[in-house]
């Protein structure tokens, strides 16, 4: 173990993880953060250094905002929006003003697991809602509304992690219809919206906003860097007061307001643009790597082939337990995610998360082939390896 970590995630050098979450070194924008720096900072605008405004910079949020309204294609208003750290952080925030420990909250089946951590921080009751490949069952929802309302229902409704599922237009209007009878929020994490690399998805709840029932999380970590730690709400004026007069803000000002200035050159520059389209022709050819590797190595896998996101989400046949196989996996120097992770129920055992991604080509085309090896083994190992990652 590294007594200095200097990022998240050690991945040892032999090893290849199809299981990680997170975008290439090689694609983070380095010259691009360091032009806009190199601006912001030749200004002699001491401002930057400042103390922010509580809601994020006004300068900043109209750049957002023009951005959103062309990437979204609905105009979005700068007063709808709020600066975060991030959707991790956006989570956070809404779990510690809208809910107390012991509420009850609704999330998808499965859903990302990070954000099940956050919400067993705040020590929510969280109850599951069943999905299939078109998002939410909107049925399942009605079900779990019988008793008293949740405090929100937390959602990803495009290119969902991990099924890389999208919720269709039709069931998204009657989310909303049912949040604003039944009274409770939609938390919805819109993390890969702009990532599409062949359909282009339904709008996001961002559309929805001129109702109070609904809040949208978004992010440039999948579409930027992730350590930049900068992301937006999107939500009605009312709701975005609420964040912006709270004690938080006041005592430390908006969030991130040194990167935000560096950022609002990145957008204005139409960098932040042409770094997406870039992502997305690089990350379409991984996708038809990775289908192609399974096709050829993984037969006894069924999936829908993604239209957007970061994943794939296999099924393999109801005895298989893909927990078990992770034990083995680091004697073939390949990793994944095991279904289980994503159950706020207990289930998926059956299933297994792969990122196309965080490797080119030849890595994808060998780890699953790894994969394949593992998955004919019937011997049992002692790992050599054990991934540092949940
Ligand atoms: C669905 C989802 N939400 C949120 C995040 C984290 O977002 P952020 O880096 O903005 O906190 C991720 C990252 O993998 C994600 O997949």
């Amino acid at each position: 173990m590294n007594p200095l970590p200097i990022v998240q995630t050690q991945i040892p050098p032999d090893v290849i993880d199809l299981g990680l979450g997170n975008p290439p070194l090689s694609l983070l924008p380095l010259d691009l953060i360091r032009d806009s720096a190199q601006q912001a900072l030749s200004q002699n605008d001491n401002s930057i250094l400042q103390y922010g405004v509580e809601q994020g910079n006004g300068y900043f949020r109209a750049a957002l905002a023009n951005f959103l309204s062309d990437g979204y294609g609905f105009s979005v208003n700068p007063e709808n929006l709020f600066i975060t750290t991030g959707i991790s952080n956006g989570l956070d925030l809404i779990c510690s003003f809208f809910t107390k420990a012991g509420d009850t909250i609704l999330v998808e089946e499965p859903s990302y697991f990070l954000a099940l951590r956050i919400f067993a921080d705040h020590g929510l009751n969280v109850v599951s809602v069943a999905t299939d490949e078109n998002g939410l069952v909107p049925a399942s929802l009605e079900e779990k509304l019988a008793g008293s309302p949740p405090k929100f229902l937390y959602l990803i409704p495009t290119f969902q992690n991990p099924t890389g599922y999208t919720l269709t237009q039709e069931r998204r209007e009657q989310i909303v219809r049912l949040a604003e009878k039944h009274n409770f929020l939609i938390v919805a994490d819109e993390v890969y919206q702009l990532l599409n690399y062949s359909e282009q998805p339904p709008k996001p709840f961002g559309a929805f906003v001129e109702s109070e029932n609904v809040i949208s999380l978004g992010s440039f970590s999948k579409i930027l860097a992730p350590g930049l730690r900068l992301g937006w709400m999107q939500a009605h004026a009312n709701i975005i007061n609420r964040f912006a007069n709270s004690g938080l803000m006041d005592s430390g000002g908006g969030l991130n307001p040194f990167t935000s200035a560096i950022l609002r050159g990145v957008i204005e520059s139409g960098g932040l643009k042409s770094n997406i389209g870039k992502l997305k022709s690089q990350y379409a050819n991984q996708i038809a790597v990775m289908d192609e590797a399974l096709r050829r190595h993984l037969p006894e896998a069924k999936y829908e082939v993604p239209h957007g996101g970061y994943f794939f989400w296999l099924q393999f046949p109801d005895q298989m337990d893909i927990g078990a196989l992770r034990k083995q996996a680091g004697a073939f120097n390949v990793d994944f995610r095991q279904g289980a992770l994503f159950s706020s129920s207990g289930g998926l055992k059956n299933y297994m998360r792969l990122c196309f991604v965080y490797y080119e080509a030849d890595k994808i085309e060998e780890g699953i082939r790894r994969l394949r090896e593992l998955y004919l083994s019937k011997r049992s190992f002692t790992a050599a390896y054990t991934s540092t990652m949940p």
